[in-house]
């Protein structure tokens, strides 16, 4: 049975992107162009409400990302920004917080380092909850922040070569990533990782159910001349179990002007941020480095989910 929200509206979470059917992305994704076109359409869309940023695993862009979305929209904020600072660390409940913060707020935004918690805080709202990265398993508005960069940079998201370079086990941008482009049947997948980060099977199962085209390789420069997109990640050190082993992988990767001569002319190179060293500073001019429009694409598309799943997206930019 539907749930009905706080605000008498149909209650929806996006905890994947897969939450939202294709239709669904696509009208996201307009609606996110048209902001990004006519931001002062939306400067009071949001007025008088309250985005709660829950925030139990340390984040800059994107809860900024977030803060400054409803911010935009003429909205106000409220939240924090570690576990400590919350009543977590007396032990509170997930789902004792998100009943307390659907009083306060009228949507939440909720990063935690244990997969499924955002899940569990859904259940128990009555506001939508946006998950803002759980774990190692998935980060919705990060996906769609990738999926509106390359939609807008390269006119679609079907045909591609897609490289993904790096902490491929740890990951959840690249998991995410590639679970929501696995509706777009016509791209093709280069994993490029040291031997003890390569993407998790289930992901591969998937692949190879859909018969879609991947291949797992370990070194990046082989691979570079043939990608449209390549999508670099820092290696995760907080979900190592040693930090020897970090130590040894964080810099197997470090992606450079000579091998950027590798590449093709209109590949484009993302990455969620932060970087560490896997991207020299020195690609940072090159063109094709689109990692910090990244970041703007972010803001627009946040801006869009809130005004989703608020149910406020019909009239304001008809
Ligand atoms: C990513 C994350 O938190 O998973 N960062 C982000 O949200 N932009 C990537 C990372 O931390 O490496």
């Amino acid at each position: 049975m539907e749930k009905i929200g706080k605000n008498g509206k149909p209650l929806r979470h996006m905890m994947t992107p897969l939450d939202f059917s294709s239709e669904e992305l696509e009208r996201l994704f307009d609606l996110a162009s048209d902001i990004k076109e006519h931001p002062d359409t939306y400067k009071d869309a949001c007025n008088r409400m309250k985005l709660a940023t829950c925030f139990y695993e340390p984040s800059t862009r994107t809860r900024l990302s977030f803060e400054t979305a409803m911010l935009n929209l003429g909205g106000q904020i409220i939240g924090f920004s570690d576990a400590n600072s919350s009543s977590a660390s007396k032990g509170e409940s997930v789902s004792d917080t998100i009943r307390v913060i659907s009083c306060f707020a009228d949507i939440c935004a909720m990063r935690h380092p244990k997969e499924g918690a955002p899940m569990v805080a859904a259940a128990h709202s009555r506001i939508p909850v946006i998950n803002a990265g759980d774990g190692g398993h998935q980060h919705p508005t990060q996906t769609l922040t990738d999926m509106m960069t390359i939609r807008a940079l390269k006119g679609s998201l079907n045909g591609y070569t897609i490289g993904l370079c790096g902490d491929l086990k740890f990951g959840r941008t690249v998991h995410s990533l590639v679970n929501a482009m696995l509706r777009y049947p016509d791209n093709k997948y280069v994993f490029i990782s040291p031997e003890e980060l390569r993407i998790p099977s289930y992901l591969k199962e998937k692949l190879t159910d859909m018969n879609i085209d991947f291949k797992e390789v370990e070194r990046l420069e082989d691979s570079l001349p043939e990608l449209d997109l390549l999508y670099m990640t820092r290696v995760q050190r907080e979900r190592f179990f040693n930090e020897e082993d970090y130590v040894r992988l964080k810099d197997f990767y470090v992606l450079n002007k000579a091998k950027m001569e590798l590449a093709p002319k209109d590949m484009l190179v993302l990455h969620p941020l932060p970087r560490v060293n896997e991207i020299s500073v020195e690609v940072d001019d090159d063109p094709r480095a689109v990692y910090f429009d990244q970041v703007q694409y972010g803001v627009y598309v946040r801006m869009a989910l809130i005004l989703t799943l608020l149910g406020l997206d019909g009239g304001a930019h008809a």
